[in-house]
This record gives C-alpha cells, sequence and structure tokens, in this order.
C-alpha cells in the first residue's frame, strides 16, 4: 500500500528550466529574445547556469532546510526536433534527480512551464490541434525515462497566464492578438493536462527511489489573483472583478474537478468548448496555488499604473500608489492569499502553494513578506484547510521573463558576472522558520514562534 504524501509539510522553493538553466536553444522564447523582445534587449542566455551549477544549488537548498525541489523539465531540450529525443539533456534530469535523492530534497517536476519547443510552436503551439496529442509523446517520454522516481507533478505551470501572455497580453511569444486563441489554447491546455494526468497515472506503478511508497500525485501550479474594483462603487468595475475572479481564478479549477466548464468574457473573449472527457470527473490529486498579489481592475484606464490589455477598455494595477510594494509595483497582501485558500478548500482537494514570493533587490520587504504569507497558511492550517507544501519562489535571481534578469526574487543572490551565489538575509530566515518545524507544530505554537522570529529579525 503506497503511503500517503500527508505527513510531512513540504518546505521547498522553486525554479522553471529557462529561468534558471541556460542555453535553452530550441525554444520558442529563444528565438523571441533574439528579436528584441526583452527589456533592454537582452536575452536568457546562461540565465544563472544552473545547468553547471546544480549541484552547488540544491546543496544550498539542502542548508536552508529545504526538504522539497520544484523545477521543470524543458520539452524543448528533451525533444529537439519533433520525434527526436535528447539522450544527454535526459540524463541531465536524472543526474539533477539523483542529487534531489542525495540530499532528501523531494522532487517535484513541472512538465511545461512557459517555454515550448520550436518546432511545436511552428506549428501553431498551443493552439494546434494536435497540441494535446504532442505533449501527450513528450510526457510519456519522460515519465518511461524517470522510471517513476518523482512522486508530486504539476503538468502546467500557471495556464492562464501562459495563454494571456501568448494572446491578449503580448508579454510572451508569439505575442499575437487573439481572443479566438485564448480559448482555443485554454481549451488545448486542459487537454493536455487531462493527457497527462491520465499517463503518470497509468505508468504509477512503475516506482523506483526514496520515494517509491508514496501515492504519487498529479496536479497543476495555477496563478490566482486577489481581484478588487478599483473604485469600490464603480458598478462595472465590481461587475468586471467579480467575472475575472471567476474566469482568471476558478474556471481551470472548476473544469478540472468535473465541475461546470465555464470560460469566455462576454463579446471579448469566446466561450471555450467544453471537454467532454472532464465532464463530472475529478482530473487533479491537488490544486497548486501560485500566489503573489492583488489586481484592481479598471474600466477605461487612465492611471499610468495601470497595465492596459491591448484592444480592450481594461487595465490591471498591482498596487495602489501609497501600497508597500515589490520591485516589480506588486502589493505585498497576504489577506488575499486567506481568501482564496479559503474558497479553494472548497475543493476538498489537497492544496499547495507551489509559488509565493518577491521581488525586492535590496532584501528588505521580503522577510516581512514571508513572515505574513506563512502566517495565514499557518491559520488557515489549524482551521482545517489541508495545506501540505510551501514552496518559496525562488530559490535563486534567474530570468524573470519580458523583464530580463533585473527582478530578483531569489532566497539566493547570483552575482552574474561570475554566477556566485549569496544566502541573502531573508533566506537564512526562512532557513530559520523551516528548522524550527513550523507546520507540526499547533497554531498557537506555530504563531508565536513566527512573532518571536519576527521580532528578532
Ligand atoms: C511564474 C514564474 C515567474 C514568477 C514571478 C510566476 O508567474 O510561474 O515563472 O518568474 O511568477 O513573476
Amino acid at each position: 500500500m503506497s503511503r500517503d504524501l500527508h505527513n510531512k509539510f513540504l518546505w521547498g522553493a522553486a525554479t522553471s528550466s529557462h529561468q534558471v538553466e541556460g542555453n535553452n536553444k530550441d525554444s520558442d522564447w529563444w528565438a523571441w529574445e533574439a528579436k528584441g523582445n526583452i527589456e533592454g534587449g537582452i536575452t536568457s542566455g546562461l540565465a544563472t547556469d544552473h545547468q553547471n551549477k546544480f549541484k552547488e544549488d540544491l546543496q544550498h537548498a539542502k542548508n536552508l532546510g529545504l526538504n522539497s525541489y520544484r523545477f521543470s523539465v524543458e520539452w524543448a531540450k528533451i525533444e529537439p526536433i519533433e520525434g527526436k529525443w535528447d539522450a544527454n539533456a535526459i540524463a541531465w534530469y536524472l543526474s539533477l534527480i539523483a542529487e534531489c535523492e542525495k540530499l532528501k530534497l523531494l522532487p517535484m517536476v513541472t512538465l511545461l512551464h512557459f517555454t515550448l519547443p520550436k518546432w511545436f510552436a511552428n506549428q501553431g503551439g498551443l493552439t494546434s490541434p494536435q497540441a494535446a496529442e504532442k505533449f501527450a509523446n513528450f510526457v510519456t517520454k519522460v515519465a518511461h525515462a524517470f522510471e517513476g522516481r518523482v512522486p508530486i507533478w504539476c503538468t502546467i505551470n500557471e495556464p492562464i497566464v501562459h495563454i494571456v501572455g501568448s494572446y491578449l497580453g503580448g508579454f510572451m511569444p508569439p505575442a499575437l492578438y487573439s481572443t479566438k486563441n485564448v480559448s482555443l489554447s485554454y481549451e488545448n491546455l486542459l487537454r493536455c493536462h487531462l493527457k497527462a494526468f491520465e499517463i503518470l497515472h497509468s505508468l504509477a506503478h512503475i516506482r523506483k527511489g526514496p520515494w517509491a511508497e508514496e501515492k504519487i500525485m498529479v496536479g497543476y501550479a495555477h496563478n490566482m489573483l486577489s481581484f478588487k474594483p478599483e473604485k469600490f462603487f464603480h458598478p462595472i468595475e465590481q461587475l468586471l472583478a467579480n467575472r475575472l475572479n471567476k474566469i482568471y481564478n476558478y474556471a481551470w479549477i472548476d473544469a478540472t474537478t468535473g465541475r461546470k466548464q465555464k470560460f469566455g468574457l462576454w463579446g471579448v473573449i469566446p466561450k471555450a468548448k467544453v471537454i467532454p472527457e472532464l465532464f463530472h470527473k475529478n482530473k487533479t490529486d491537488f490544486i497548486g496555488i501560485n500566489y503573489y498579489t492583488k489586481a484592481y481592475v479598471q474600466w477605461r484606464p487612465r492611471s499610468q499604473l495601470s497595465t492596459p490589455i491591448k484592444n480592450l477598455p481594461i487595465g490591471i494595477n498591482f498596487a495602489r500608489r501609497h501600497e508597500v510594494s515589490s520591485d516589480l509595483g506588486w502589493a505585498i497582501y497576504p489577506a488575499g492569499l486567506k481568501s482564496l485558500l479559503r474558497r479553494v478548500s472548497r475543493y476538498n482537494l489537497p492544496i499547495y502553494i507551489t509559488e509565493n514570493g518577491i521581488a525586492d533587490k535590496s532584501d528588505s520587504l521580503r522577510e516581512e513578506y514571508i513572515f505574513s504569507h506563512l502566517e495565514v497558511i499557518a491559520s488557515e492550517i489549524e482551521r482545517g484547510v489541508d495545506v501540505r507544501g510551501y514552496y518559496h519562489w525562488s530559490l535563486i535571481d534567474n530570468f524573470e521573463w519580458i523583464k530580463g534578469f533585473w527582478p530578483r526574487f531569489g532566497l539566493l543572490s547570483v552575482d552574474y558576472s561570475n554566477f556566485d551565489r549569496h544566502i541573502r538575509k531573508s533566506g537564512q530566515l526562512f532557513s530559520k522558520i523551516i528548522k524550527a518545524h513550523l507546520m507540526q507544530k499547533p497554531k498557537k505554537e506555530i504563531l508565536a514562534t513566527l512573532f518571536n522570529l519576527r521580532n528578532k529579525s
């Protein structure tokens, strides 16, 4: 009988392949970066050279006291040409897993984290009618190669961000504006998730390694935002905040848990087709939440702060002027996580916080950010919410997509002149929190310990 990955709270940190490894030459992002699409015209290049420094990085993770590491496998490296598998790329991921095993860092593996192989992107990528089939070939290859050594899988990282970035917001390749493609790629990502879920479960009898006894868990990492109307009494903004909350935060979770499939925005984004295979069936073992901030929704945006959505009279702000916010201008808002956790707990599935973190180069806000979000998580666990792990974004500074390298999210800083890593003060503090074994304690004790650590820091 396999055990349930339940007993131990997972303390982790997350990264993604393109953002840290370097040399992702056969991906759509690599080609897009070369066309000058990244701030300052830079490219990801060697990223953080994690490809060569992974042992050092994992040793840091171990020293911090983590017991898990979330990373992604790069489809473009594993299948650089359609149907041709790169044995060296697979071998590198196997050595990464071996290192996790050696250091007792349970691997949580993401199969798709924003980057696509160029050949697949050229066929239409997420809008291709064969998207799910092609993705399934890759998943099958990876699952066989890894021989059941991975106990937790995230099929897709932030499906909604991926499609919005690609077909609405212009911040990810192919950066086309097509509301039709928003719906189409949404449907296809659901199909990709479903296929991966089924493949990984059908191979669940093959297990190896230190976690072979644990029941495998297949879910996803879903970005959630705390939506607010920009003006509280503005009826259209209220309505929009409400609607965006439904389609951005909950449509995907509803669809993957056998509930009503409802994705679209009146007259703007066509309704996505329903996927009959998902009717009344639960197709996720957990819900992974990537939570960072809130989003003020503006009708006919006026403020400069607001990010307009091309061709739509809607704007999003991630903070008001007076609010304490990150280097990217995202407000620190742990209360948003509290309400999301309460609502997500109604799905009665295990929850992992698969990402939570802040761009804070001076490291002046990260400690408070970590404290305040962990306080929320601890008190929700005490209320009975089944949160099983917390993964900080990120283990190390990395390539922050269209922004380039300047936003610094790492518990470890990276000196890009020589790729040296240094643990940040907030990293030390996170380590103290973990080492206090907080989540195993009763709430009163957790909160008291957090309080003491906060006062000492
Ligand atoms: C993504 C990461 C990204 C982070 C900070 C998440 O949306 O999964 O890839 O670096 O947020 O923006």
